[in-house]
């Protein structure tokens, strides 16, 4: 069997940081299933498509002409339609319509095996919402990644500023709050940690420090 870390929690966790370090240190492939509902919506609004046309969304879904590849520099990239889109991808409007996609259960079933592809040896670190409850339930070491509201809105402030992309950490707050609501209540695959899945907290802890101790889990379960 080829093993699956996965790791879930809310946006601004730093999930998607440390899945790509675990990674590269594991030497394991990597999927950003995030990207998959960003490329959605980013393909619909692309095609005048109205996000909330389940039927029409599905079928781009189904259908969506995306590569994931790394750049002569190491960086990830990735293509729609054979065009980069990496920064469209990260915008706060583009994340506020992936979480409306992705709140339709036929979107997420036409997903589902895309993401499963994935999991190629010598293993997969998946990145998500929904990756040890439903898309990998049978990963031998499931991380639930939290921190504190305002921490993660700071984190957010602060990547988006590096950017050189201006933001107003009261609007970020208040958009993170949205997401995470209808995130964790949505009807299906709603955001909560796997029965089995051991939950840190990362309000106070630095990413080498986080890093470490998901290391130290797969080692502890002879995944590394
Ligand atoms: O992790 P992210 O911010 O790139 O995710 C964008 C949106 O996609 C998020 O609001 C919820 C949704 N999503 C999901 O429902 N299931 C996943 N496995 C990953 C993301």
């Amino acid at each position: 069997m080829i093993p699956v870390i996965t790791l879930d929690g809310p946006g601004g966790s730093g999930k998607g940081t440390i899945a790509r370090l675990l990674a590269d240190r594991l030497g394991w492939h990597l999927l950003d299933s995030g990207a998959l509902y960003r490329l959605t919506a980013l393909a619909a609004r692309r095609a005048g498509i109205d996000p909330e046309d389940e039927a029409r969304v599905t079928e781009l879904a189904r259908t969506l002409p995306v590569a994931f590849e790394v750049g002569e520099d190491g960086t990830p990239r990735i293509l729609l339609d054979g065009r980069e889109v990496g920064s469209e991808l990260r915008t706060e409007q583009c994340g506020a319509d992936a979480s409306r996609v992705a709140a339709m259960p036929a979107v997420r079933e036409a997903l589902l095996e895309r993401q499963r592809a994935f999991r190629q040896p010598p293993g997969l670190v998946a990145d998500g919402r929904d990756m040890g409850t439903v898309v990998f339930p049978d990963a031998p070491l499931k991380i639930f990644l939290t921190a504190s509201l305002e921490e993660r809105a700071r984190r957010r402030y602060n990547q988006l500023k590096e950017q050189g992309v201006s933001a107003n950490i009261h609007s970020l707050l208040q958009e993170l709050a949205d997401r995470d609501e209808r995130d964790a209540n949505r009807k299906v695959a709603p955001l909560r940690p796997a029965a089995d899945a051991i939950v840190l907290d990362s309000t106070e802890l630095g990413i080498d420090e986080v890093l470490q101790r998901i290391l130290d889990l797969a080692r502890e379960r002879e995944l590394a």
